[in-house]
């Protein structure tokens, strides 16, 4: 897909494999219907992000780095900071922050309303008739 990208932008592949692989915004391989970004940076990581994240992966089952849980709802990405130090450890998804998720009632309740979400809104390419199949090779 990046190959294609650049043929069709008219640059090098790697001028956009370069930006493809820096920004966490893009992803590269197929997610799950929910992308669960998980903050590492410091202020985060000093109030539970790495406990946060192994919480996550074990009752998901998905890895963080690896492909979306076995249900399809799961994908964890390691982030960052979202700006939200004051409110950490945060998970942001889509435009949505959850904030001071140190609590198992906290997680629960962030992946129970995730998990409830019937319909999540459509992403750009989505609105523009392109399959996700596409839009993440
Ligand atoms: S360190 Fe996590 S939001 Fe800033």
């Amino acid at each position: 897909m990046q190959d294609l990208v650049a043929e069709v932008l008219g640059v090098k592949p790697i001028e956009v494999y370069e930006v493809s692989t820096f920004y966490t915004m893009f992803n590269l391989k197929p997610v799950g219907k929910h992308v669960l970004e998980i903050c590492r940076t410091g202020p985060c990581q000093l109030r539970g992000s790495d406990e946060l994240t192994a919480e996550l992966e074990r009752i998901t089952g998905a890895k963080v780095g690896g492909g979306p849980s076995a249900d399809g709802l799961f994908t964890l990405k390691e982030v960052e900071c979202l700006a939200a130090c004051g409110f950490a450890p945060v998970v942001q998804v889509r435009e949505k922050y959850y904030e001071q998720l140190d609590t198992e009632a906290s997680v629960n309740a962030m992946l129970s309303e995730l998990r409830n979400m019937v319909h999540r809104p459509a992403l750009p390419w989505e609105e523009k008739g392109l399959p996700n199949a596409v839009a993440n090779n």
